[in-house]
């Protein structure tokens, strides 16, 4: 990936698109080949590479405030700097009101946005996202890849971001990468030609994102045009 790229990793089932995130989060190591962030090894997890977990992993016994802010508390940056960050994306991320209640009072698609907000309070370089909108009403899941294309915008983060829905990879990325069934390989590189910013209304009308589109679905069914094990469809 180049630096402030947005690639989206699409694939079946098991293929392995969460073992890549883990290997550049610095959660797991690669038992062979090499991985490099910045031209070097792999540093351990840090502030610099965000993650969005495909399972919103929050801490049980902390508010909602307390898991946004976990990071820069822990690397005791001072609540003068998080403090208003942590209020920005309380409100960004519509989570207003739910400050101080714990994770389990919240719905799926709440946790997985405090989960987000968690990974973009150290405004990292690196954003790696396990379909962190998975789970969110398609209204919701609009605003919030608006608001990621937004953030990205002004930050110049890179972000690896995995998904299983062909039209959100296109709405979001500058390539789309498709995987093979394990062991994953890289069955197409496909660059996308949207500029940016970009509206999804308008993509619905150009005439290229339904072909990009059954391009995809194509790569996604593999040369013998046997469907791969996994959701080949869109949300
Ligand atoms: N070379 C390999 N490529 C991909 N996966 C591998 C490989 N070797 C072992 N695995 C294992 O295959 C599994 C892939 O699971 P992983 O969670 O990464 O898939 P995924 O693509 O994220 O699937 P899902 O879409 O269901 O979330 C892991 O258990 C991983 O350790
Ligand atoms: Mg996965």
């Amino acid at each position: 990936m180049r630096e402030g790229e947005f690639v989206c990793l699409l694939g079946p089932s098991g293929c392995g698109k969460s073992s890549v995130l883990d290997l550049l989060g610095g959660f797991e190591a690669a038992t062979d080949g090499r991985v490099a962030v910045d031209g070097g090894p792999v540093p351990p997890p840090g502030p610099d590479r965000g993650i969005v977990f495909q399972e919103p992993l929050l801490f049980p016994w902390l508010t909602v405030r307390d898991n946004i802010t976990f990071a820069p508390r822990l690397a005791g940056v001072p609540a003068s700097v998080y403090g208003p960050r942590a209020a920005r994306l309380v409100e960004l991320m519509g989570l207003s009101g739910f400050e101080n209640h714990a994770p389990y009072e919240l719905s799926g698609g709440m946790r997985q946005r405090v989960a987000i907000a968690r990974a973009w309070i150290s405004e990292p370089r690196l954003l790696l996202m396990d379909e962190p909108f998975g789970a969110l009403d398609a209204q919701t899941r609009l605003s919030m890849q608006e608001l990621l294309l937004d953030a990205r915008e002004a930050t110049g983060a890179t972000v690896l971001f995995v998904t299983h829905d062909i039209e959100e990879a296109l709405f979001l990325a500058d390539r789309v990468l498709v995987l093979t069934a394990r062991p994953g390989r890289v069955a197409a590189e496909i660059p996308v030609p949207f500029g940016r910013p970009r509206r999804y209304e308008s993509l619905l009308a150009d005439p290229r994102f339904g072909a990009l589109k059954r391009g995809i679905v194509a790569s996604l069914r593999g040369p013998a045009g046997t469907a791969a094990a996994g959701p080949a469809h869109s949300a």
